[in-house]
């Protein structure tokens, strides 16, 4: 499939690490040219333009949340494009969410550029977790939360999570990214509040017998 990540840090290039070794075909954008075209060259994608990076089939969000929007609306015409938000809209101590409970991230991008098809996932991923590749303790995939209002958008970033080592978790309409986002809030505390590390990874377990 052909995939572009829009953003070259933590996220943005364990994603673009993790496509290409799955065999897909990714495109990287980033804000910085030659930062962009040496984190390509390290994991293998290819450094484009944004005109090329719109061409995709599906569009990968690694930015910050305030840098979203325009980082979309600046490849322009996406109608109908498949576009994943991995978002979390931080405080700037990351220890809370800016917006939540009446609307969210994944939300407020929607609205923001119109005709895209929006779906909200692996925010509650640590970049360490994506970079790892590692697997739950006991042998279980990493699980990606995945909220849309498109059920065909949604099938398609299912395929794609599940051919990268993902479990897919159907988390409902895009409105429950508000739960997402809260969701990945807790990781973090955990993560770095309550010094669990970033070595874990929300999970939902049946109980046993
Ligand atoms: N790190 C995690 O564990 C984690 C987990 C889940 C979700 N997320 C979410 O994933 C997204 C990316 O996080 P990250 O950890 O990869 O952050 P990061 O390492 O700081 O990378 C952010 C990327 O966005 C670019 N960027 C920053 N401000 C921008 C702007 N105003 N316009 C255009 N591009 C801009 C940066 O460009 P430069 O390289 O030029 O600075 C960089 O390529 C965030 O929304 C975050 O909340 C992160």
């Amino acid at each position: 499939m052909k995939v572009s990540v829009i953003g070259t840090g933590n996220m943005g290039r364990g994603f673009a690490a993790r496509l290409v070794k799955a065999g897909h075909s990714v495109s990287l954008l980033g804000r910085d040219a030659a930062k962009a075209a040496e984190v390509a060259k390290e994991v293998g994608a290819v450094a484009v333009s944004a005109a090329d990076a719109a061409k995709a089939e599906v569009i990968v969000l690694a930015v910050p949340y305030d840098a979203a929007a325009p980082a979309l609306k600046a490849l322009g015409d996406l109608k109908g494009r498949v576009v994943v938000d991995i978002t979390n809209p931080l405080t700037a101590d990351y220890m809370g969410l800016t917006i939540g409970h009446s609307t969210s991230a994944a939300e407020e991008i929607a609205k923001a550029v119109p005709g895209i098809k929006l779906v909200k996932g692996f925010n509650t991923v640590f970049g360490q977790v994506l970079a790892s590749c590692q697997k739950v303790e006991g042998g279980r995939d990493v699980p990606a939360y995945l909220a849309s209002d498109d059920a065909d958008a949604k099938a398609v970033v299912a395929d794609l999570a599940r051919s990268i080592g993902f479990a897919v978790v159907d988390a409902g309409g895009l409105k429950n990214a508000r739960y997402l986002e809260a969701l990945a809030g807790l990781n973090i505390y955990l993560g770095y509040g309550a010094d669990l590390g970033t070595g874990v990874t929300p999970v939902w377990l049946p109980l046993a017998g």
